[in-house]
């Protein structure tokens, strides 16, 4: 079964051709109407479910569309609407759900939750983000990145704020398409030790630097993300942002690193708390390439997943 669980955990060669193909596909229906059907069909006679344990406006949108221009069918299902919010196991609605659909998105908290529907599912699953990686959005930033300035290998990428589990996805990314990462950020917050060294065993740079103006210094990709994640409680607010208020990506920041920096968010933001709206509609951001590649990228995800 063709899982598209983490990036770290799938083969680099599969990951190049997955954005190869998102290029292909994005150019090949450029000037088309959303609803347009793409020329090739693939997705032509399967059904895809995405279950959604947690809000979301892109990922919902953009797998509906994608899907639907592919030429399937989607049910877009919420954890409390299925029996899975009232008890039911992981594992049975995964055996079941196999039964009907050709294809399972989910986005959900513990990542125990994703790694049991894989095991148990007899169709591909796919990581639509959990408390601890966002893989579908990487595999968008990375594409993104190279539209605008060729090939990512060998960058220098930022991360400012909470080590979360975008910045996880990023760290995974850094091995795997070989890019340097320093994140900047405070210790309680840093990315989880074992994706650092994982990064570092590939073979790549990951720093961290405690001063946010001496991490951006030649980079070339700058990213950031909400402050208090789905996942964190509404208590820890303050405290998160006391912490991380000295992070923020403003236009001093962006001004240390390179004049030609990107500057990326997944997106939804907060602004004037981790960006403020001169970066986010400044020259350097791309947020609205990333949030529109999310739709190619996970259109090329899905092909991969069922070989089609
Ligand atoms: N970036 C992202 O995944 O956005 P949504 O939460 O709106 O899906
Ligand atoms: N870190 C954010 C990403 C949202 C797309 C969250 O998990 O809420």
């Amino acid at each position: 079964m063709t899982h598209f669980l983490d990036i770290h955990t799938t083969d680099p060669a599969a990951l190049r051709s997955i954005i190869d193909q998102a290029r292909t596909m994005k150019t090949a229906r450029q000037g088309r109407p959303r609803g347009a059907p793409d020329d090739d069909q693939p997705l032509a006679g399967r059904m895809v479910a995405l279950i959604f344990e947690k809000p979301s406006t892109r990922t919902r949108v953009s797998f509906d569309v994608g899907a639907r221009q592919m030429g399937g069918e989607t049910m877009v299902l919420s954890g409390s609407d299925l029996q899975l919010g009232h008890g039911e196991t992981i594992a049975d609605t995964a055996r079941v759900l196999s039964r009907y659909v050709d294809l399972i998105m989910i986005r959900t908290f513990d990542d125990s939750v994703l790694t049991e529907m894989a095991d148990h599912a007899d169709v591909p699953v796919i990581n639509g983000l959990t408390d601890r990686s966002h893989p579908c959005q990487i595999m968008a930033d990375v594409m993104t990145y190279e539209e605008h300035r060729g090939p990512i290998r060998g960058r220098k990428v930022v991360w400012c704020g909470d080590g979360n589990n975008v910045c996880a996805s990023f760290l995974h990314a850094a091995g795997q398409f070989g890019f340097d990462m320093v994140f900047t950020g405070p210790p309680q917050l840093d990315p989880e030790a074992g994706f650092v060294d994982l990064a570092r065993q590939q073979g790549v740079e990951v720093t961290i630097e405690r001063d946010p103006a001496r991490a951006v210094e030649g980079a070339d990709l700058v990213v950031t993300d909400t402050w208090v994640s789905m996942h964190d409680s509404q208590s820890s607010k303050e405290r998160r942002h006391t912490m991380l208020r000295a992070y923020q990506v403003n236009d001093a920041l962006m001004a240390r690193a390179r004049p030609d920096a990107l500057f990326m968010h997944c997106l939804p933001a907060h602004r004037e708390e981790e960006v403020t709206s001169s970066v986010m509609d400044g020259p350097h951001s791309v947020i609205l390439d990333e949030a529109e590649n999310r739709l190619h990228a996970q259109k090329a995800i899905m092909r991969w997943c069922l070989g089609v």
